[in-house]
């Protein structure tokens, strides 16, 4: 029946040319991509078996030194091209994946190749400076450009930092800080609280709560980890904060047939916020900071609706708690707009955005009011690092101006309808296709399944994800287009079809 993805010879290689890779592929490149990309494969070409022999040999190398066995692909980065990775065995896979969703426009792409071929570029990434002491003269200027491209509405405030746990974590602090602040009326501390905080103990060091909800991920940091609810391997062993975790919306799908109940699951969950916020301010831990995720992402893609995040939105406000989007996976474009919560509506500006990822470095926007005081607060030694803001200036110039929210919109809805149709011929061994833009995802019936699908489409010569126990999720560059999506689908299409027949 599904015709359209079947092509009469499903090779293992198609024809393909690199300019970093194999020249002995023939030299058909994709020429319908939203941006050139010189010398992209046009598919996949597996040569060995996966993992090939080389690849196993770098991780028995690897676990000699290190706990490795995370380890999933050993990259020829001089090889990769465009949407294309290649792997020690000289492998190329299509990658609807990119390292955990973190490379907006694909492998070696040739303006980010010739960034630092510039001396004043180069001295800025080899001298990295402390940045909250010494940074360069024209750090400004840097961060006032990055604020003007990408600034979420409302936020007048950038401070990077290292990864997205990293953001998370310092936006904790200014939300605990702002909190205080407001309680005391001012940042005079007390010699109370001067001499308390030494010890661990209030009032120098309150009892204050961040609300995470279930399923969610926010980092592996100790403060983090405290509100990361997705899987117990990350938090094991670990002393933790005894801070709320509320329902996340578990909808129903398709969205168009489940709208009743999916609305009382919105309202079922803000009732539960509502709940909690008063049980911990009664037992004297008031919740200082909510902190959620436009999609949970690596605790399986779940969504939630506008209306959810306007009415939590209230609820923070209400509740002198502030209201934290970590956008550390949808920003940066794969849902198809710069930031996640531009779908939202929201009545205000949040008071802090975190992000990381595809914007190369971690960092976080926030309001006037949750501007720490007095310096040294909020810091580090790197604070950042100006060598990734000068890749993020030119990202950010490039998906401007080859228009690359519109590919991932228009490239997002073709391949999410074409999914729906595959789910229709599947269900329920696939079901819950979902998502904004390229950021889709859907659900297996069971975690093995969800796990032989990846190895089977890896197997064909694409890298997908998954997320949680069911997700297969993808997360491809911001260049992904028709053709690309058309050789994932149909790898899948084939790949269900061996699994259910
Ligand atoms: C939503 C979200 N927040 C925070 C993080 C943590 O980011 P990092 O791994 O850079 O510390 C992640 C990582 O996947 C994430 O998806």
């Amino acid at each position: 029946m599904w015709s359209k993805f079947i092509k009469p010879h499903s090779a293992t290689c198609r024809s393909s040319v690199s300019k970093f890779g194999n020249k002995s592929q023939s030299t058909a490149a994709c020429n319908s991509l939203p941006a050139k990309f010189p010398g992209e494969p046009s598919g996949p070409c597996i040569k060995t078996s996966i993992p090939g022999p080389r690849t196993k040999q770098l991780l028995e190398d690897l676990n000699k030194i290190q706990q490795a066995n995370s380890t999933s692909v050993f990259v020829n980065y001089d090889k990769c091209c465009g949407n294309y990775i290649v792997d020690a065995d000289d492998n190329t896979y299509l990658d609807v994946y990119t390292n955990i969703s973190t490379i907006p426009l694909g492998y070696n792409h040739p303006e980010l190749l010739q960034v630092f071929n510039n001396e004043h570029e180069l001295k800025s990434l080899i001298n990295r400076p402390a940045l909250g002491i010494f940074p360069g003269e024209d750090w400004p200027k840097r961060m006032k450009n990055i604020m003007d491209m990408i600034a979420p509405s409302g936020l007048t405030q950038l401070n990077t930092m290292m990864c997205g746990a990293c953001a998370n974590e310092n936006a904790f602090k200014h939300a605990f800080m702002a909190y205080r602040r407001r309680e005391r009326g001012n940042d005079n501390f007390s010699t109370e609280e001067t001499e308390t905080v030494l010890l661990n103990q209030p009032p120098g060091a309150p009892k204050l709560a961040i609300m995470s909800f279930k399923n969610s991920f926010h980092g592996r940091t100790l403060g983090t980890l405290s509100a990361t609810r997705s899987k117990y391997i990350q938090k094991i062993d670990i002393p933790a904060f005894d801070w709320p975790c509320a329902p996340f919306p578990q909808y129903k799908y398709p969205l168009e047939e489940n709208e009743k109940f999916n609305m009382e699951e919105d309202d079922r969950c803000l009732a539960e916020v509502e709940h909690l916020m008063e049980v911990w301010y009664k037992k004297g831990t008031p919740v200082a900071g909510v902190i959620v995720e436009p999609i949970q992402s690596e605790g399986g893609d779940n969504h939630a609706s506008p209306y959810f995040f306007r009415k939590l939105q209230s609820i923070a406000r209400k509740n002198n708690a502030a209201y934290i989007l970590d956008e550390v996976q949808t920003g940066g474009g794969p849902t198809g707009k710069f930031w996640c919560h531009e779908y939202f509506d929201l009545e205000c500006p949040p008071d802090i955005v975190t992000f990381s990822k595809k914007l190369q470095l971690g960092g976080y926007f926030t309001t006037e009011d949750m501007k720490p005081q007095q310096p040294f607060r909020t810091f580090n030694t790197w604070m950042g690092d100006p060598g990734k803001v000068i890749l993020l200036e030119k990202y950010l110039e490039i998906i401007k101006r080859d228009k690359l929210l519109e590919n991932v919109r228009s490239t997002g809805k073709y391949t999410l309808e074409c999914l729906k149709q595959i789910q229709s011929e599947f269900a329920p061994f696939i079901h819950s296709v979902r998502g904004r833009g390229t950021f889709i995802a859907l659900t297996a019936e069971t975690t093995e399944k969800r796990d032989e699908i990846i190895r089977r489409l890896r197997a064909k010569g694409t890298i997908c994800g998954g997320a949680h126990d069911l997700t297969v999720r993808l997360r491809p560059t911001l260049l992904f287009a028709k053709p690309h999506a058309d050789i994932f689908l149909e790898s899948f299409y084939e790949v269900m079809k061996e699994m259910t027949f």
